[in-house]
């Protein structure tokens, strides 16, 4: 199939954030305003997903992470927890070797114990299939949730016996899932909800927070380019002031 042309979004000039992080909301409703079942608003949440991994390979992000499934989702009704882990696995299995030429390196962030062994094995072969790509760091917050993460950590760092006096909030980090890998510089949570619901909450104490009104399966390429230009309007500070003119 001939490709789309795609109009020109030149970043020239612009700082592209290193580290970006979506939290991809909006599919229920995206398919209710279309009178379709929340399975349907899913499916295309996924095909999204691979609008924006091409997206973020040709603006040269080189961290994306994004909150697939949070540890409170497990509470939805069964069916829609069945019909997006059928998702979960489809994409895995059709898209991995794509990905994986394309110089994805896929980590998970979450708890995979519980989780069905078939699922589990597919997602240990995909991190090992991809381990030596090095154009895309992809994290896939699956059964991930901020404050389960930083417990997991907590019972670690005890079981190894750090002691008080050395742990560090570096140390700290080197024991999060995201171990090795720098903050993220730039959230992103679409459907216009202005929450963190739980994702990245140590990670991202200095992340810009950028909102889009789309629902998840509207946001695409340019509306990424939005926000990498949004986010070079804003100005950083960490806790300092700026420098006197
Ligand atoms: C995001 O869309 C997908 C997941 C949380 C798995 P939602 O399913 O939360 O969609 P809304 O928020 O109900 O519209
Ligand atoms: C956050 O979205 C989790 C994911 C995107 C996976 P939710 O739709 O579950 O969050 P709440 O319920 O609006 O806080
Ligand atoms: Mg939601």
């Amino acid at each position: 199939m001939a490709a789309r042309s795609q109009q020109t979004l030149d970043l020239t000039g612009y700082v592209v954030p290193t580290h970006v992080a979506i939290i991809m909301d909006g599919n229920g409703r995206w398919a209710r305003q279309r009178g379709l079942p929340r399975q349907a608003g899913h499916r295309q949440g996924a095909e999204n997903l691979r609008r924006i991994i091409n997206a973020c390979v040709e603006f040269g992000v080189k961290i994306l992470t994004i909150y697939a499934f949070s540890t409170e989702n497990w509470g939805r009704p069964e069916k829609e927890v069945r019909g997006l882990m059928r998702i979960f696995a489809r994409v895995l299995d059709q898209e991995i070797n794509d990905l994986s030429a394309q110089g994805v390196c896929l980590h998970h962030l979450g708890d995979l114990t519980g989780i069905d062994p078939k699922f589990q094995d597919k997602v240990r072969r995909a991190i090992e299939l991809t381990k030596d790509n090095n154009t895309l760091i992809l994290n896939v917050a699956f059964n991930y949730g901020g404050r389960a993460e930083i417990l997991h950590a907590i019972k670690q760092i005890l079981d190894d016996g750090v002691s008080p006096d050395d742990l560090t909030e570096d140390l700290f980090s080197s024991y999060l899932f995201t171990a090795g890998l720098p903050d993220p510089d730039l959230v992103i949570r679409t459907s216009g909800e202005l929450r963190i619901s739980n994702f990245l909450i140590w990670q991202a104490a200095y992340a810009e927070y950028y909102p889009a009104a789309a629902f998840w399966p509207d946001f695409g390429r340019e509306e990424l380019y939005k926000a990498i230009v949004a986010y070079n309007q804003r100005e950083r500070r960490f806790g300092l002031v700026p420098e006197e003119t």
